[in-house]
């Protein structure tokens, strides 16, 4: 028997839990992105190159951009097939740098790397990126930061340095703070439903 007081903390704790999955989509699906991160810094320690660090302002950026690719099929000419120097260009890009609250003076010397791969095969994911002529960008010693990004079939690696042009620095801490707070509220909530569900 389930009490009344009971399923009306269930409903309280499933709506909040939806208005998060709305607003915060992929908090929760960050194993690929753990795989591509320690996978990149292998490749990087294989030709002794020093690890990247998490750049959490890029994984918002990466996640941003990750939004603006989602609807598009992977054909030959998406993803790891473009011709570098070719970055994706948004109109929006201005507005996807003020939701990360960054400025454009702070991430001028990122590089933006989208790939596309069906269902984001771990194996596939790191080799578009190691064995694609992106690796030219992760040879780079001048790239000490990464964020990573994900959407459906799309996962976007952002690279950053250590120089005021390039590290990414927020203008304020706060609304990318939240949000990653906002992500793990949401994680711990879908496991608490999650819990309240099977009792
Ligand atoms: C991409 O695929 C199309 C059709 O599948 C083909 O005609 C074209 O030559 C391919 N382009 C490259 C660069 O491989
Ligand atoms: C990148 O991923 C695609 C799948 O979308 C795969 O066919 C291709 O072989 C991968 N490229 C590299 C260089 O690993
Ligand atoms: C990056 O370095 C690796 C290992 O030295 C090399 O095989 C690869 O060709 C380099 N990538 C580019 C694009 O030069």
């Amino acid at each position: 028997m389930v009490l009344p007081k009971f399923s009306l903390l269930f409903w309280l704790l499933l709506s909040f839990n939806v208005i998060l999955l709305i607003n915060y989509p992929t908090e929760c699906a960050d194993d690929e992105k753990d795989n591509l991160y320690q996978g990149i810094n292998k490749y990087r320690a294989s030709i002794n190159l020093k690890a990247l660090a998490k750049n959490e302002n890029a994984d918002c950026l990466a996640d941003q951009i990750a939004e603006q690719f989602k609807n598009q099929p992977c054909t030959n000419t998406t993803g790891a097939n473009t011709v570098p120097g070719t970055e994706p260009q948004f109109s929006n890009y201005p507005n996807l740098l003020a939701k990360c609250h960054l400025a454009i003076s702070d991430t001028q010397d990122r590089t933006v790397m989208p790939a596309c791969v069906p269902n984001l095969v771990p194996s596939l994911v790191l080799s578009n990126f190691t064995g694609s002529l992106y690796s030219d960008s992760l040879n780079d010693t001048k790239y000490t930061g990464i964020g990573i990004g994900s959407e459906d079939n799309w996962i976007v690696v952002v690279l950053t340095t250590n120089t005021p042009a390039g590290n990414f620095a927020p203008y304020s801490s706060n609304g990318a703070n939240l949000i990653s707070k906002m992500g793990l509220i949401h994680c711990s909530m879908l496991v608490l439903v999650g819990i309240v569900f099977l009792l």
